[in-house]
Formats: structure tokens, sequence, C-alpha cells
């Protein structure tokens, strides 16, 4: 997502939806750029106004998780079919297929006016790539995210693709940022704090060379899309907020192999490295637990 909120946000001069006491403007309005202020009920003001995750009641969880294990469903049938020459609005019409038959709905569909059911994110891209008639290309690596509805719940995930024969400096990008999710992912129990994930992820991609996304952030997520909290994927041991059993939220590191700046393309959506360098990213949606983490997308 990115970072800021683009729900219920208060006027310039009300306080901000985050709980600081602030008056917005002086707070999160800097950070919720790109977002329509839409107020379509009740309960979203409140959640608007009331900051923090929630704990998700075990009937929720129930849902999410089936939400969890569709997602992973849907990547998984990707994998064989994703090779040179496939189009990502193939790739989309099969995410269409698989997420209809189910009787789910993609998140994304009409989601600010996002049109496609997945996002395909190709090389330089870091994320929001939109489907398209363009043909996948031997070498390239591709980011496939998707975000199911099932019975009202989300999950969402994505992963990499490798397309025929990569070169063995995407491979170790796509590898090196692998393993920060999964390291992110280690981090996570109850009592711990928000940064210790973006610590662990920093750590482990600065060590190898590339650079963390700041633009875009992991998010709460499970009965909404986009939830409280936001989860960056850098930051300091032992700073940031508590996590909590109970309460559900993705990791989603991008890593650049390049300068961690990003730009927007022209359609609104497509991020892309600024300086033209090779992006990766692989995303979980998990749930805290009394004794550590539970992968709901795995
Ligand atoms: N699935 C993305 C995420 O991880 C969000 C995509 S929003 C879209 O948060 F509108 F660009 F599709
Ligand atoms: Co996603
Ligand atoms: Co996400």
């Amino acid at each position: 997502m990115f970072e800021g909120r683009s729900r219920g946000v208060p006027g310039r001069n009300e306080p901000c939806w985050c709980g600081s006491g602030r008056k917005y403007k002086k707070c999160h309005l800097p950070q919720d750029r790109g977002a329509t202020p839409k107020r379509s009920s009740i309960a979203d003001k409140v959640a608007a106004i009331s900051s923090g995750p929630t704990v998700k009641t075990a009937e929720q969880i129930a849902g999410i998780r089936a939400a969890g294990v569709l997602t992973r469903e849907i990547l998984d049938l990707l994998t064989d079919r994703v090779k040179p020459g496939v189009t990502t609005n193939q790739i989309d019409r099969w995410v269409v297929e698989r997420t209809q038959e189910c009787g789910a709905i993609a998140a994304t569909l009409g989601y600010k006016g996002y049109t496609k059911s997945c996002c395909t994110s190709i090389n330089e891209v870091i994320c929001h790539g939109i489907p398209e008639d363009r043909e996948l290309l031997d070498g390239d690596i591709v980011n496939i995210d998707v975000t199911p509805v099932l019975d009202g719940y989300y999950g969402d995930a994505s992963r990499m693709y490798m397309v025929g024969n990569v070169s063995p400096a995407a491979r170790r990008l796509v590898e090196v940022t692998h393993a920060c999710l999964e390291r992110g992912i280690a981090a996570v129990r109850d009592g711990a704090r928000l940064g210790d994930i973006g610590h662990a992820i920093q750590t482990h991609a600065e060590a190898n060379g590339f650079s963390v996304v700041r633009a875009f952030v992991g998010h709460g997520t499970g009965v909404d899309f986009h939830e409280e909290p936001q989860v960056p994927h850098y930051g300091r041991r032992g700073h940031g907020a508590l996590m909590k059993a109970g309460t559900v939220f993705t990791i989603e590191p991008m890593i650049n192999a390049g300068h961690w700046d990003a730009r927007i393309l022209d359609d609104g959506w497509t991020a892309v490295t600024a300086d033209g360098s090779l992006s990766a990213q692989w995303e979980h949606t998990i749930l805290v637990t009394e004794d550590g983490v539970e992968k709901l997308t795995a």
C-alpha cells in the first residue's frame, strides 16, 4: 500500500486519525498522498478515529485463514504458467478465473480506479504494475501480487517468478529479497516491536549491497484491505509499535538492486526504481500468535 491512509481522513485542522493529538496537516497529511477521502459509513469513521490495529476474533481469523489458503493457491497455479511469451493480461485472466471459481472477488478490482485483479511488476517495476498485453521475455523477473476477498475476508500475498533464464544478478536479488521476507517474519512475536521487522529486513538487504524501498509499506489486513498498522521494511530494533497476538498484517519488502528511490509513472500506479535498477518483492499475510507467528498465505 501507499505509506499513508486513504479512508475517513480528517480535515486539515482536525486531529490526526493516528491519535497523536496533533492537527492532521501537521501529522499524517503529507504521508497520505494519493489518497481519496471517502466517508462511506459510520464504521469507517470509527475505524479512522480509533487508532491502532484490531485484535481479530476466532471467527475472523478462521475467515482470513481461508482467504490465505486461496491466495496461496492462486500464486501456486501460476508457477508453471509464467513463461516467455505469456502476457500479464493473460496472468490477470488466470487470477480472475480461479478467484471466481472459488466465489471470491479481487480486492484490487475497482480499488481507487484500479481495473485489474492482480499487480504484475516486471524488472525495474517496484510494485503496482498493471497487467497489459506486454509479453514476458526470457530473463524477466516479475512479481505477481494477488488479494482475493473470500466471504468478506482478505488474503494478500505476492511472489517473484523468474521467466526462462534469468541472470545471476537478478536471481540473487530475488533470493535475497525472499530471505528478507523470511527474516522479517522471524522477528514477529507478541511483545516485539515493528522496528524489529524493519531492522531484520534492512540489515540483510544492505549487507547484500541492496536497498529497501521507503515509499511503500506492509499493512494490517484481513477485515479490510488496508488496516492499521503500517509496517515499514526498514527501521531500528526496539522501536515502533508493539506487536500484539491476534493482529494480522502483511510484510512485503521491496528491495532494489540500486538506490531505494521510487517514482510513479503517468498511469498513476506503476512504481519504478528512480535509477532504473531491478527491484524484487515477496509478501505474506501473517498472524501474530501467543508464541510467535503464523503465515496465513504460506
Ligand atoms: N496487493 C497490494 C498490497 O500488497 C496492493 C495493491 S493495490 C492496487 O498492498 F490497487 F494497486 F492493486
Ligand atoms: Co499485495
Ligand atoms: Co499488501
